[in-house]
């Protein structure tokens, strides 16, 4: 039967067969797959493996900063890339969720090209694709495995394209790849982590994304996120993050009449995230948190909680 140990042995032995002294990119997304990938790559071929870790200017608060140096602790060779201007630059005046989403799969294609050619001589291309990723194909753009398979066939291929794949978790569902991962001594909070998309929070802000509605949303999902967190409820959730509304509502703040955004919370349950269900946070929380977003972050005066299933609605509002 199948056991993280045999698959990291076997694994780490047939890495270091098929790459033998090549080097390997890596693009790292801050997400279970492609660190997971990643530690299992370094176990096998060490300081030949060369990471890249982009960041979009479409994380999560601080994120960027803080998962670079989870990764330089674990040991991991990785060049952190502040590509942020890049991303906002391209998205600049962009509301439709798909174009969004094109917009932010080039800008990934072609930081990460230009950062791959000053490796010499890498031989071999990683992604963190799992099994779920081989079978369907699902709306992925925009992270680091995700993107190079949505664009692949847009002619001109970056170089980093004709490198050898290898993918080894290919095999793998995502609780197997977890396994694996606590096999390999990586941290439960990163094991844990919820997904998140590879475009981000540009896919949260409705219409066009500028670096001020980032700030606000970040702030927002910041205190949501850790909120639940200290009130035991983040590993309950498959999934959660804050929208950002294209609307003004109508407040009041002491004598003054106040007409400002809207964010809507999101947090569901999901398996695969293929149907899901919103989930019944408890009121106190839901007030808690509502009370302080609206008091600490400056612009927003309305939170709305949703309360839609997907199907018909999905987990992402765009
Ligand atoms: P939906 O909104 O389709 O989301 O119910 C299902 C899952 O997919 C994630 N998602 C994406 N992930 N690039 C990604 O890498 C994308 O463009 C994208 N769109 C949605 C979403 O966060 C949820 O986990």
């Amino acid at each position: 039967s199948w056991t993280p140990e045999a698959f990291v042995d076997m694994t780490v032995s047939e890495l270091k067969e098929k790459i033998g002294d090549d080097k390997v990119v890596l693009g790292l997304s801050g997400g279970v797959d492609s660190s997971v990938a990643a530690v299992l790559l370094h176990k096998a071929i060490g300081k030949n493996l060369y990471c890249i870790f982009v960041n979009n200017g479409l994380l999560r608060k601080d994120e960027f900063e803080s998962v670079l140096d989870q990764y330089k602790d674990m040991g991991l060779n990785v060049k952190g890339v502040d590509a942020s201007a890049r991303f906002l630059d391209a998205l600049a005046g962009v509301s439709d969720p798909e174009g969004k989403r094109k917009k932010i799969g080039n800008a990934f294609i072609e930081v990460f090209d230009d950062e791959a050619h000053q490796i010499q001589d890498v031989k071999f291309l990683a992604q963190g694709t799992i099994y779920p990723d081989v079978i369907e194909s699902v709306s992925a753009t925009g992270g680091p495995s995700a993107t190079i398979k949505s664009h692949h066939n847009v002619g001109g291929l970056p170089d980093f394209m004709k490198l050898k794949i290898v993918e080894p978790l290919r095999a793998l569902f995502k609780d197997e790849v977890r396994r694996v991962g606590a096999e390999l001594g990586i941290a439960k909070e990163l094991l844990g982590r919820h997904p998140f998309p590879g475009p981000g929070l540009a896919i949260r802000i409705l219409g066009d994304v500028t670096a001020e509605k980032v700030r606000v949303l970040q702030e927002v999902d910041a205190i949501f996120i850790n909120g639940l967190k200290e009130w035991m409820l983040y590993d309950k959730v498959w999934q959660a993050g804050a929208i950002l509304l294209p609307v003004n509502s109508v407040g009041v703040m002491g004598d003054e009449r106040t007409y400002e955004k809207v964010v809507a919370l999101r947090a569901v349950e999901s398996t695969d995230g293929m149907t899901a269900d919103w989930v019944n946070l408890p009121y106190e929380f839901l007030q808690k948190i509502s009370n302080t977003i609206i008091n600490k972050v400056k612009g927003v005066n309305r939170v709305v909680y949703d309360i839609s299933s997907k199907p018909p609605a999905t987990i992402e509002w765009e």
